[in-house]
């Protein structure tokens, strides 16, 4: 399950969903950046770290892809229930998110000033760097590899304590002891015995490091082609990508966002759909739907199905826009980016081909939600499968 916009899309909700279907749910990028929220009933639930198929008695799987914060994992896994742990298996290549990484994410932040990225601050962007240079521990080296040592020396020069760098390997063996294997091994295992794995994406496609809105992007890969690399398996084993999207947009953090909406119209979304980020609680920026964004997404990721989220939020809107192209320096284009500046300038081209106002749910798909699924599968070529009308597992439509 990949996100087609920047992330947020509703993909914990889904994953939540269709895990039911599956032997086991893995993460395969990204880290505790993400903020998958599940709400079951009145409870809410937001994982940053671990599968959002905890819940559903899953075996929850992270591949190596995936930067791992110790101290996070900790404090997920004290919240739910003990038996969680025993069905966890983390690839021992993680590269580790230390105290270090998330000192150095705040430092980088503020010296780039007004152009900062807006990163959720917690390490990410620097682990993945340190394991660039060579310099990350990861998560087996927690256990016997002498590197521990040089590390500590190297933060230590950079302001992390030698002696906190040593209690946080201390408390960082503890959380992983007995967790740590092949991850992609255990796949082909999985796969083998006619089991099946749930692949879910962190982020969204416009945020991957390489073909997202560079540099205003996450320091990961974001999008179904990674799945394989990040899980450690063959290609041939990940499957069909489901692609997930709101039925607007939204962004956090900074970077161009053409069909952003200003005034209260984005208030009345903020609001309605809940669009402060589950991470670092920002309020989410909010935009119209946008056909270019959405067509290189789903080229990208190669998806033929998609799931469309927060369908329930239009119905308090009395307005809907669709950005069908863009306008740049006076010619129209559908190219979603040829260069950042090319994405900071063009102007969204707009269609309102109908209203949502009012639509409601309780009794299946009504109307106005049909002519919506008609209208992406005509202008997006793709097949929507399944359509989502609330935080609640059981607001979910299969079509
Ligand atoms: P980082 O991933 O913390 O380095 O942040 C880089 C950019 O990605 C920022 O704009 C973040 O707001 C955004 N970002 C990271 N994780 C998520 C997510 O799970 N949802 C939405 N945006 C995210
Ligand atoms: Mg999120």
């Amino acid at each position: 399950m990949v996100g087609l916009q920047w992330g947020d899309e509703g993909k914990g909700k889904l994953v939540d969903f269709l895990a039911d279907q599956f032997d086991a749910v893995a993460r395969f990028n990204g880290g505790s950046n993400a903020g998958h929220t599940v709400v079951i009933g009145e409870k809410k639930h937001t994982f940053h770290l671990v599968p959002s198929g905890a819940l559903k008695g899953k075996e929850l799987l992270i591949g190596a892809g995936v930067a791992l914060d110790p101290v996070v994992l900790k404090e997920e896994l004290k919240v739910l229930p003990d038996e969680v742990r025993g069905r966890l298996l983390i690839d021992g290549r993680c590269s580790l998110v230390s105290p270090f990484d998330k000192k150095l994410d705040i430092v980088v932040e503020e010296m780039r000033g007004n152009s900062e990225i807006g990163t959720t601050r917690r390490g990410i962007g620097p682990s993945y760097g340190m394991r660039a240079l060579r310099l990350a521990l990861t998560a087996s080296d927690l256990f016997g590899n002498p590197d521990v040592k040089a590390s500590s020396k190297f933060y230590s020069q950079v302001g992390v304590s030698p002696t906190g760098f040593l209690t946080w390997v201390e408390e960082s063996k503890l959380v992983t002891k007995g967790l740590l294997g092949d991850v992609g091994s255990r796949v082909v295992e999985v796969s083998q015995k006619g089991g099946s794995v749930l692949f879910e994406a962190s982020q969204g496609t416009l945020l991957d490091i390489l073909h997202g809105s560079y540099p205003y992007v996450t320091s990961s890969h974001t999008i179904a082609s990674y799945i394989p690399a990040g899980m450690g398996i063959p290609p041939s084993y990940a499957g069909e990508p489901l692609g997930v999207m709101k039925c607007y947009t939204t962004r956090v953090g900074s970077g161009p966002l053409p069909t952003e909406i200003k005034g209260p119209t984005s208030d009345q979304i903020r609001s309605v759909g809940n669009e402060y980020g589950a991470t670092t609680g920002r309020p989410r920026r909010v935009g119209w739907l946008d056909l270019v964004a959405l067509r290189y997404a789903i080229r990208l990721n190669g998806v033929k199905n998609i799931a469309v989220s927060k369908i329930d939020v239009l119905s308090e809107v009395k307005e809907f826009q669709v950005c069908v192209s863009y306008r740049h320096l006076g010619t129209e284009t559908s190219d979603f980016q040829q260069s950042l500046e090319h994405l900071q300038e063009v102007e969204p081209i707009y269609e309102s081909p109908f209203t949502m106002h009012g639509a409601e749910y309780d009794r299946g798909l009504p109307p106005q939600a049909k002519k919506l699924v008609n209208y992406l599968e005509a202008t997006l070529g793709v097949r929507v499968s399944l359509v989502s009308h609330g935080e609640d597992r059981s607001r979910t439509i299969e079509l």
